[in-house]
């Protein structure tokens, strides 16, 4: 079998791609909450020294390298640009981009010494349009964007696909910062009048990281219920 290690897996759309993938491969799960699970570790993404200190326990877990990572953990932070700190943009930086970016640069040596892997990165559909009041949340996502196309490049060669997933509004512990009347308005402006449910999400992460899926490299798909195709 192989080795997935997933990020943000404590919950909403990682916690369903943990689950629907452990009937198939080996998984290790990280998030900052505190889980009594042997293949599981607490940490905080936004903090770049954890990310070696990652990979080795999901490494010493698996007694093997990690085949497959799944970049998705993230937070949304909704206010007007000029009410972000310093603090909140390095912390959202780290967290929605350099940690993906560091933590597949950790993975690629063994992935490419095996001529296989897989990577899927979690963006959003506010990466690929702009959504404001979320400046750096949708920077965040289209660096990530880049990033998949760049990566896919880089380590094509190799049997490795970087793939990316963009979601619309999903229902997910992220999407309480909507109020009911503003829950409705995202229904209203959504071509198919409904949130993504996150088994949608992990269904295709299924897809992208198994063999059959092995020429779809560097792509973006917005999973997004029409979102971003107009109104
Ligand atoms: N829900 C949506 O509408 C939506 C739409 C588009 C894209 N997305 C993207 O989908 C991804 C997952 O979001 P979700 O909706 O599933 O949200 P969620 O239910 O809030 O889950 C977020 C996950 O990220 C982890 N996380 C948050 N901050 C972290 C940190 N500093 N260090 C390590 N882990 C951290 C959380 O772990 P703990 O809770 O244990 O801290 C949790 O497992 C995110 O990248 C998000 O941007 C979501």
């Amino acid at each position: 079998m192989k080795n997935v290690l997933i990020t943000g897996a404590t919950s909403g759309i990682g916690n369903k791609i943990a689950e629907i993938l452990s009937n198939s491969y080996n998984v290790f799960k990280t998030g900052r909450r505190e889980l009594n699970q042997e293949n599981y570790f607490r940490c905080d993404l936004s903090n770049c020294s954890s990310i070696d200190k990652l990979v080795n326990s999901a490494k010493d877990y698996f007694k093997d390298s990690i085949d497959i990572l799944i970049n998705c953990a993230g937070q949304y932070i909704y206010k007007p640009i000029e009410k972000m700190t310093p603090a909140e943009t390095d912390y959202l930086l780290n967290l929605n981009f350099k940690s993906a970016y560091l933590l597949s640069g950790a993975v690629i040596p063994d992935m490419k010494q095996k001529k296989w892997g897989r990577i899927v990165n979690i963006g959003s559909i506010s990466g690929m349009v702009g959504e404001g009041q979320a400046t750096l949340y949708s920077a965040t996502k289209s660096a990530l964007s880049g990033f998949t196309r760049a990566l896919a490049l880089e380590v094509a060669e190799f049997n490795i696909t970087v793939n990316q997933i963009n979601p619309g509004w999903v229902e997910t512990p992220l999407a309480d910062c909507l109020d009911e009347t503003e829950k409705q308005e995202v229904i209203d402006v959504t071509p198919q009048k409904r949130f993504i449910e996150p088994v949608e999400i992990a269904n295709l992460v299924k897809y992208l990281i198994s063999e059959e899926a092995k020429g779809l490299t560097g792509q973006n798909i917005n999973l997004c219920a029409g979102l971003s195709i107009g109104c």
